[in-house]
């Protein structure tokens, strides 16, 4: 879902720079969502259940890139929240404001473009080579107990409806993108 909406945010930012302007609602659902779900939904569990997990069975293979996930977590949260504390003056036609939200929403997505590839290639991969089977139960159940509590099962579904209203308004905008104005 993470990489599906960001792919939506870089066809929403393309165009925002392109117009050369910064629409409330065009960014405040995409800003929900990468506070919330990712914040909520992906670094946390990442953080308190898997890397625990590895950790726990002595799993040091991925320590590296682990390492480099939780730091880039944290990078990702100051550049979502520098974009929230540029968005009303963006909005509202501050050219350097509109200039700052941009720079700190491309730089976001640089980072997160980065991070998904380091992810599945890198730390899943050893995850689910070196995880022995009898710890699954227990990390399957340390996801469960986070998606179970009020909060988080709030945020969950709340995120979802906004990820997948993202897509769907904007995924044929980004298909659109990618046919090559020149055919050769
Ligand atoms: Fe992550």
């Amino acid at each position: 879902m993470i990489a599906a909406v960001l792919r939506c945010f870089e066809t929403a930012l393309i165009e925002s720079r392109t117009k050369g302007k910064v629409e409330a609602a065009v960014f405040e659902p995409f800003l929900e969502f990468f506070l919330d779900y990712a914040d909520s939904q992906h670094y946390e569990k990442e953080e308190a259940c898997l890397f625990a997990c590895m950790h726990r069975c002595g799993i040091h293979d991925a320590d590296e890139g682990i390492a480099r996930l939780i730091e880039e977590h944290k990078m990702a949260r100051q550049r979502v929240h520098l974009m929230v504390s540029y968005l009303d003056e963006a909005v509202a036609g501050l050219d350097f404001a509109v200039e700052k939200f941009h720079e700190s929403a491309g730089k976001f997505r640089d980072l997160i473009m980065g991070h998904i590839p380091l992810e599945n290639g890198n730390v899943f991969r050893v995850g689910d080579e070196q995880i022995p089977d009898s710890e699954l139960p227990a990390l399957q159940a340390a996801y469960d107990a986070r998606d179970a509590k009020p909060e988080n099962a709030e945020v969950r579904e709340r995120c979802l409806r906004v990820g997948r209203e993202l897509v769907e308004r904007w995924t044929p905008k980004a298909d659109e993108a990618r046919i090559p104005l020149v055919r050769t």
